[in-house]
């Protein structure tokens, strides 16, 4: 089950925002006929393109009639030695990663200003505690828990709450990125997870472990926490 489905089914009222428009339309009309017509869109951005940031907020802003969070989730994740990681892949990485992230929470920000409201980012665990081939990924998830901190010090007057969340759950990109490792590797990315996730199992479940605390982190009941990198993994990673 997606986070937005979710939420959906919690009362939220949302607009999905992705750059994949047949996944992103399937989603949003299946979640509107299963919570019997919630009030929910699909609109498509690629985050690394500044005016679509701004477009799609505005028109989010406009069908739901005011801005309460940003959820920003997008993310891209690819696989290289870091000796060879090519100028084209490294842009990619730090436009959808960094330059992504910083577009949306810019472009959400004049509408959160005038009430206050939350945003949440996506870091990892491999900012700090890198897996092999992962150092633009591990690079640019540093800079958006850093950005996030940045900003929950610049912002906080204004009643705007920025954290990130680090999860570890199975979604299609962990899917993807096993699906691009040799067997061994796959069988070694088994071993690091079992070995690592205290709680057992590699990943955690969407819909169980993670939905629960982005929902807790957008509402008031957080309303004493920010600039925080906050892990939802299982215990993957215990320092930070
Ligand atoms: N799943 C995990 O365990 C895990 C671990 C650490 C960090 N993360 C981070 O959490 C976030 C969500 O990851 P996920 O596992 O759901 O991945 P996912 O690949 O399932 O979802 C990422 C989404 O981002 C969208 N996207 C990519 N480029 C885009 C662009 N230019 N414009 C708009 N949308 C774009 C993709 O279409 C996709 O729907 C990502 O930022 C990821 O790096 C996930």
């Amino acid at each position: 089950m997606s986070t937005a489905e979710v939420l959906a089914a919690h009362g939220v009222q949302i607009v999905i925002c992705d750059i994949q428009d047949d996944i992103g339309e399937s989603v949003a009309t299946e979640i509107s006929t299963k919570t019997h017509n919630a009030k929910i869109q699909y609109q498509h951005v690629d985050v690394t393109v500044r005016s679509e940031c701004n477009a799609v907020v505005e028109a989010a802003v406009r069908f739901l009639g005011g801005l309460d969070s940003l959820v920003h989730a997008a993310g891209h994740i690819h696989q290289d030695a870091a000796e060879t990681i090519a100028e084209s892949e490294l842009d990619r990485m730090l436009d959808v990663n960094i330059k992504g992230t910083i577009f949306m929470n810019q472009a959400v920000f004049p509408y959160l200003k005038t009430r206050g409201g939350t945003i949440l980012n996506f870091g990892s665990d491999f900012a700090s505690e890198p897996l092999p081939l992962l150092a633009h990924y591990a690079a640019s998830k540093g800079a958006v828990q850093s950005f996030t901190r940045a900003v929950a010090r610049e912002w906080g007057k204004y009643g705007i709450r920025v954290n990130a969340v680090l999860p570890a759950v199975w979604t299609p990109m962990i899917d993807g990125y096993r699906e691009n490792l040799e067997a061994e590797s796959v069988a070694g990315h088994d071993v690091f997870m079992n070995d690592r996730v205290c709680l057992g199992e590699k990943f955690g479940d969407v819909e169980i472990d993670l939905v629960p605390v982005l929902a807790f982190l957008v509402s008031d009941a957080s309303r004493w926490i920010t600039g925080q990198s906050v892990p939802v993994n299982g215990g993957l990673s215990l320092v930070r």
